[in-house]
């Protein structure tokens, strides 16, 4: 209807808009509101009133209005109120039922790398490391819903100074590559970074030991690949986990061969500069409003850095993939870094075309607002949060459910993501844990509770589905349906904005509908068929959308709740 709405503005007014109806915020009073009309008042130093009444008047003449709503109508100071017809209403629904994945506007199809996860090898898993997996793969998963042809790379951190740093502390107690298990790895890493802060000599022989890695150092390597095999299966348990998957293991280190090739792209392009003895790119712009620092392609030892590895990684993507876009999720704080990237990225051939993006994170807080710390104060090991949360889940109120293991884990993997991705990924956010393993508010658990008691109502009822009659029963009714008659343009809008938190929002908005209606419709004793199945039929909808935002969301549903 926006569209409507526009030409009837620039033809009444001359006045080139963006109109958007909203979901009315007074459901009692109407289904959609218009508020544009203070804006046109400013403009054209009219009474706001009378602007909407006659729009109103128009829009009760259009066609396509008409078939849409039962009531439009201009209300004090200037709203424009909208009713829907209950058949148009429910002729949506109905299409939604019966075409696949209800009926929802796709976008045109693209190749998609996503970038996400990127855990470090070899350093001990932390709560850090919790977001940019989740966030990743349910963005991941709401491309491919989106009909995107998506490749997923984990693109560990393999090949950095903590690979030399660990090699380093292994060589000192005398252990060989086959003699490495994960408990060593995970104390000599802290041991031996907490050493390099202290004494700059260690920390050079460290960054040497990387630098020879690099280049290829035979015994290194064996180190090498012994460390990435072991850090690989406990990253991988962790993911498993969690429910994240890729389809590519890959990490810094397999970029190395494509280094020789960026380079000379550089060389080609004229803009491999030398300062201080380092190669650099130039990637500062006129109007920059912060100061965009020149990307280091090597340093004066030779040693290749952050931004030299994923421009070689961009490059093997294009030479395997040809991706019309590549997104990458990562913590906030590598923004600069992935501008230096993109900018350099676009100077090149090869990757000029190819659109990148970056999708930052914010900080995972504590109750202080401080990055989050355990009651011992570190930054806790992930496998204890899981335990922590299953605890708290269990004491938090009295369940008189008895829950089997792979239940329990499920909604821990619930209370876990939902807490996340109920917030606007760029943003940080406060760990409660007492507060999302709740059943009740914007919780994980509240939100499978309603499923499987949504499930139930519909397996206790079996009447058959069919399509919706013309009608509409009551206020919760209609609140629903017209909820529920929002899921493309949200689904539309989360995909656009890479944003998992709307559809969270929207999932959670759905089930206070879907609670409000079960109260106040008992389906289970009714005596009029006719409104028993459409009642079921609703639910059955509802459930199905359900399901896939909860797929999209990363979660899995628990036999009982
Ligand atoms: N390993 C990096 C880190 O822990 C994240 C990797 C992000 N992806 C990328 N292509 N740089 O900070």
């Amino acid at each position: 209807m926006n569209k409507e709405l526009n030409e009837i503005i620039k033809n009444l007014f001359n006045i080139e808009t963006n109109a958007k109806i909203l979901i009315s915020n007074r459901p009692d009073l109407c289904d959609y509101q218009y508020n544009g009309t203070f804006e046109l008042a400013k403009n054209l130093h009219q009474n706001p009133y009378e602007i909407g009444e006659k729009i109103v008047e128009k829009l009760n003449t259009n066609e396509e209005a008409l078939k849409k709503f039962s009531k439009i109508e201009c209300v004090r100071p200037g709203f424009i109120n909208f009713t829907l017809t209950d058949t148009y209403i429910n002729e949506q629904l109905n299409k939604m039922t019966s075409v696949n994945k209800f009926n929802i506007t796709l976008p045109k199809q693209e190749t998609i790398v996503i970038d996400y996860g990127g855990a470090n090898v070899a350093k001990p898993l932390h709560v850090g490391h919790l977001r940019p997996a989740i966030v990743g793969e349910s963005i991941k998963r709401l491309l491919k819903y989106m009909n995107q042809n998506v490749i997923a790379d984990v693109h560990l951190g393999d090949y950095g100074l903590q690979i030399g740093q660990v090699i380093y502390g292994l060589k000192q107690e005398n252990i060989t590559p086959s003699e490495i298990t994960l408990e060593i790895l995970s104390d000599l890493y802290p041991k031996i970074s907490g050493l390099c802060k202290e004494n700059e000599s260690i920390k050079e022989i460290c960054a040497s030991i990387t630098k020879d890695l690099q280049d290829g150092h035979v015994e290194y390597q064996a180190y090498f690949k012994e460390i990435l095999e072991i850090s690989k299966k406990d990253i991988k348990k962790m993911y498993d986990y969690l429910g994240v998957s890729f389809d590519l293991w890959l990490g810094e280190s397999n970029a190395y061969p494509y280094i020789l090739d960026v380079k000379n792209s550089l060389e080609k392009e004229k803009i491999l500069k030398t300062s201080e003895g380092a190669k650099v790119v130039v990637v500062r712009k006129e109007n920059d409003k912060i100061e965009v620092p020149p990307l280091i392609f090597q340093k004066s030892n030779g040693a290749y850095l952050y931004g030299t590895t994923d421009l070689a990684t961009l490059f093997q993507r294009e030479k395997d993939y040809h991706p019309n876009k590549v997104l990458y999720v990562a913590d906030s704080r590598q923004s600069m870094h992935f501008t230096q990237v993109f900018r350099v990225a676009k100077k090149i051939e090869e990757t000029k075309n190819i659109d990148c993006e970056f999708l930052g994170l914010g900080t995972i807080n504590g109750k202080d607002n401080k990055p989050f710390k355990t009651r011992a104060g570190n930054t806790p090991k992930l496998e204890e949060l899981f335990s922590e949360t299953k605890t708290i889940f269990l004491n938090n109120e009295n369940h008189n459910t008895e829950y089997d293991n792979s239940d329990l884990e499920k909604i821990v993997g619930s209370i876990i993501k939902f807490a996340d991705l109920q917030n606007n990924r760029e943003k940080e956010y406060i760990f409660d844990i007492e507060k999302f393993s709740k059943t009740t508010g914007k919780t994980g658990p509240y939100i499978l509770y309603t499923y499987v008691r949504t499930k139930k109502i519909i397996q206790n009822n079996e009447t058959f589905v069919d399509n919706l009659s013309k009608t509409i029963y009551n206020v919760h009714d209609r609140g629903l349906r017209l909820k529920i008659l929002e899921l493309d343009e949200i689904l539309n809008y989360a995909f656009k904005t890479r944003m998992p938190s709307v559809i969270a929002n929207y999932l959670y908005e759905i089930c206070v509908l879907v609670n409000a209606f079960y109260e106040n419709n008992h389906i289970n004793n009714l005596e009029d068929h006719e409104k028993k199945r459409d009642w079921v039929t609703l639910l059955s909808l509802t459930l199905d959308i359900i399901k896939d935002l909860l797929e999209i969301l990363v979660m899995e549903i628990p036999s009982k709740m």
